[in-house]
């Protein structure tokens, strides 16, 4: 039985530059959720894609010596492989070159022209071409104070453009933030954008004419749709827009845009006006997560300190980097990737935390009760310990997931697997092994760590997939999740387990 439908994105990124650690962020992110809601019993339609018009990608094409589409065909597929290598599960990847998308821009650019919100004018200012978007002076003189060499380029405008009419969104939006004070999130974000709105909306120029790497303006000489705008309705694009299709019918309006801070007010200002505008229903949420630095500096090609999750990937493996964006900092706020704590949370979090407990129950299982899981026979207090801090856990997991706090997630899980770590001690199952009359005691105690591990792999499975499937081959379970049973207790006796090979190994180098 199907609960509801859940629709997740992330930004579409663009192609002009190969994925590094920030783009795996977001849609590790988005894959977690995505496997969250689905083994909770959701239909799920999880969208990434790429982003491939505009004056940055036509540059950067140029600057290689290729044709865009060239640049873009070379380069979407090092982002659909490397969302392979991290188990990433999206329903649908979109290419904004894709003519199912070409029809949509056309299609929201004539509702929303229809609604009188369109105009011709000429745009006279700034424009950076890194960030695609139109700069005002004082931003211009920001800009300007920056080392050279970190410094976006910027060009300087005086063409004939569309213009939106933003400014009439101005009260409209600031509506819907008070009455929706879910629709930005975290809350500090959506104080941001509020004084931003408060502050006044000035129109936005829509078209270009001083390039052509982009979708034209229907029934207009010359004009090439604003990429944001182009970009944005790609959320719409893939659930089949404007066709009437059950895609859209499911899953429109979505219930979460994943994006970095960088680009929130284009998702939380732009993007809801011309829904508005186009008579569309706007997305529940939109949730800016924070900024990965590296090694405490700012992530730049010109400092050539970018982390590719390739490399990052080979060497550890996807579930490790998984878990540590995840674990690492709180879901929001910006943070640090060092090696070093990776190195630590692997060592302490992964191998001895979760890699112990499995390996030494599974191993006494096998030792003390020929690899099979046996009766629970008495429970004694520390067993209904275990039990009651797992229904505990599971709550604030729970609860957790609702804010996106996936680094408190994590926490609360690993506080359940030191507490079953720290029963192993306690209960000592070698000492019990050795007195017969501690035959009923052992057998519970290893009923309950087989059980551990079970609920275990449900809890960490949306953050660790893998790591979830192979310790349940290693119990005896199907890998599919979703139907099973999560409440405490369903854990066949007689189940056969095999400790087999160590989730993970500990990483011993001294590199920094
Ligand atoms: O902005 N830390 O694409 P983009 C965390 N095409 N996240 C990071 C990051 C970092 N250092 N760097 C990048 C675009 N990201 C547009 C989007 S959507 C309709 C169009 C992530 O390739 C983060 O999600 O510049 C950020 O918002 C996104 O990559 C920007 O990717
Ligand atoms: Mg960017």
């Amino acid at each position: 039985m199907k609960k509801g439908k859940f629709y997740v994105t992330t930004p579409i990124y663009y192609v002009n530059d190969v994925p590094h650690i920030g783009h795996a962020y977001t849609t590790i992110a988005a894959d977690t959720i995505a496997r969250y809601k689905a083994a909770a019993g959701y239909e799920v339609y999880f969208l990434t894609g790429t982003d491939e018009h505009g004056r940055k990608i036509e540059q950067a094409a140029q600057a290689g010596g290729e044709a865009p589409i060239e640049l873009a065909d070379r380069v979407v597929v090092k982002f659909q492989d490397l969302w392979k290598i991290l188990g990433i599960q999206n329903t649908d990847f979109i290419r904004t070159t894709e003519s199912r998308h070409h029809g949509a821009v056309s299609e929201i650019w004539r509702l929303v022209e229809k609604n009188g919100d369109i105009y011709l004018d000429e745009y006279e200012g700034w424009y950076d071409v890194r960030n695609e978007a139109f700069i005002t002076e004082t931003q211009v003189e920001e800009i300007m104070k920056l080392p050279e060499k970190t410094r976006p380029h910027l060009e300087k405008i005086k063409e004939q453009s569309y213009f939106f009419r933003l400014s009439k969104y101005q009260e409209p939006l600031l509506l819907h933030y008070s009455e929706h004070p879910e629709f930005i999130k975290p809350d500090y974000r959506r104080n941001e954008v509020v004084s931003f709105v408060e502050g006044g909306l000035r129109d936005l120029s829509v078209s270009r004419t001083n390039f052509s790497w982009g979708i034209p303006v229907p029934d207009s000489q010359g004009h090439v749709v604003y990429v944001w705008f182009d970009a944005l309705t790609n959320y719409l694009t893939s659930l089949g827009f404007p066709g009437k299709t059950q895609d859209f019918e499911n899953f429109w309006p979505a219930d979460i845009h994943l994006v970095g801070k960088d680009i929130l007010r284009f998702h939380a200002v732009y993007w809801p006006a011309f829904l508005m505008s186009a008579g569309l229903e706007l997305p529940k949420t939109v949730f800016a997560h924070g900024w990965w630095t590296v090694e405490g500096e700012k992530m730049s090609k010109s400092l050539g300190n970018v982390v590719d999750p390739c490399k990052v990937v080979e060497e550890f493996g996807s579930e490790i980097f998984r878990y540590f964006l995840l674990r690492e900092i709180p879901f929001g706020q910006d943070g640090d990737y060092s090696r070093k704590s990776l190195v630590n949370r692997v060592n302490g979090e992964l191998v001895n935390g979760l890699g112990n407990l499995v390996s030494r129950s599974l191993s006494m299982t096998e030792r003390y009760a020929d690899g099979v899981v046996p009766n629970p026979v008495e429970l004694s207090e520390s067993d209904k310990a275990i039990a009651n801090s797992y229904k505990e856990t599971k709550q604030q997991v729970r609860s957790d997931f609702e804010e996106l706090a996936f680094n408190k997630a994590l926490s609360h899980i690993w506080e359940f697997i030191a507490l079953v770590n720290k029963y192993v001690d306690k209960t000592a199952p070698w000492k019990l092994a050795k007195q017969e009359e501690q035959r009923n005691r052992l057998e519970t105690v290893l009923w309950t760590l087989a059980e551990s591990i079970r609920v275990i792999s449900l809890l960490i499975y949306p953050f660790l997939p893998e790591t979830a499937c192979e310790i349940r081959k290693k119990i005896g379970l199907s890998t599919g999740i979703g139907k099973e049973n999560t409440d405490w207790g369903y854990t066949k006796p007689g189940t056969i387990v095999k400790k087999g090979e160590n989730l993970f190994t500990k990483i011993t180098d001294e590199k920094k």
